[in-house]
């Protein structure tokens, strides 16, 4: 088996599992705001971040690596490369999308840049990958500030390309090539 651990200069990446829930459900719990430009509403009962913990088990890691990011042995946040694909039809892809959110109280040090820069390096260099897309809501500029800063190439606007809570949401998507990421 594959080692998914990551070391950086002041972050431990693993991937997740089942003893993370309860933290994972506190921290996105306590931010009803956290997950505002993403695909999933704060939680209201544990049971629900429990089935999205096995729902990362189960691509993994054919379609999905899901880490669980540690800034001084504290929980923080996760980073993941989903949809992983190697083919369609006869071509192939080697692609993948990279997801990230950090608990607030951490927001604004560079933790993700520093965390997503290294699943980047893993995904191009142990995954193999081709090409790595990101996409954000267009009001999140936070994390447009984060995919710029990792060297991601804009495409374009997706107009009204994501629903939520009854409004459709504009979406910039990005993508990096192995042969342009830079460490
Ligand atoms: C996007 C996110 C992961 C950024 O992580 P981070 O470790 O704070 O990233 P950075 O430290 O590089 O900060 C990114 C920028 O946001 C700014 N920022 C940080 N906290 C902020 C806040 N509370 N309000 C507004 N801007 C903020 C920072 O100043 C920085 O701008 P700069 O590069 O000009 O200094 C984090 O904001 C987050 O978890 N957001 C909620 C979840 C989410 O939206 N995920 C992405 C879905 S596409």
């Amino acid at each position: 088996m594959q080692n998914f651990e990551i070391r950086t200069e002041q972050l431990f990446l693993r991937t997740i599992e089942k003893s993370d829930v309860p933290e994972i459900f506190r921290v996105a719990r306590k931010n009803p705001d956290l997950p505002k430009f993403m695909s999933w509403n704060p939680p209201e009962q544990i049971k629900e971040t429990l089935t999205f913990f096995e729902s990362t088990q189960k691509d993994f890691p054919e379609k999905s690596v899901v880490w669980s990011i540690f800034f001084e042995e504290k929980f923080v946040g996760i980073v993941s490369l989903e949809k992983i694909e190697r083919k369609y039809g006869v071509l192939q892809t080697d692609r993948a999308e990279i997801g990230y959110w950090l608990d607030p109280e951490f927001h604004g040090n560079g933790i993700m840049p520093e965390a997503a820069r290294a699943v980047l390096s893993f995904g191009f260099e142990n995954l193999d990958l081709h090409k790595i897309i990101a996409h954000h809501f267009s009001e999140n500029i936070p994390s447009k500030k984060v995919i710029e800063k990792l060297g991601f190439r804009f495409v374009g606007t997706l107009e009204k390309d994501f629903g939520k809570n009854g409004r459709w949401h504009d979406a910039k998507l990005y993508e990096l090539l192995k042969k342009n990421f830079k460490k």
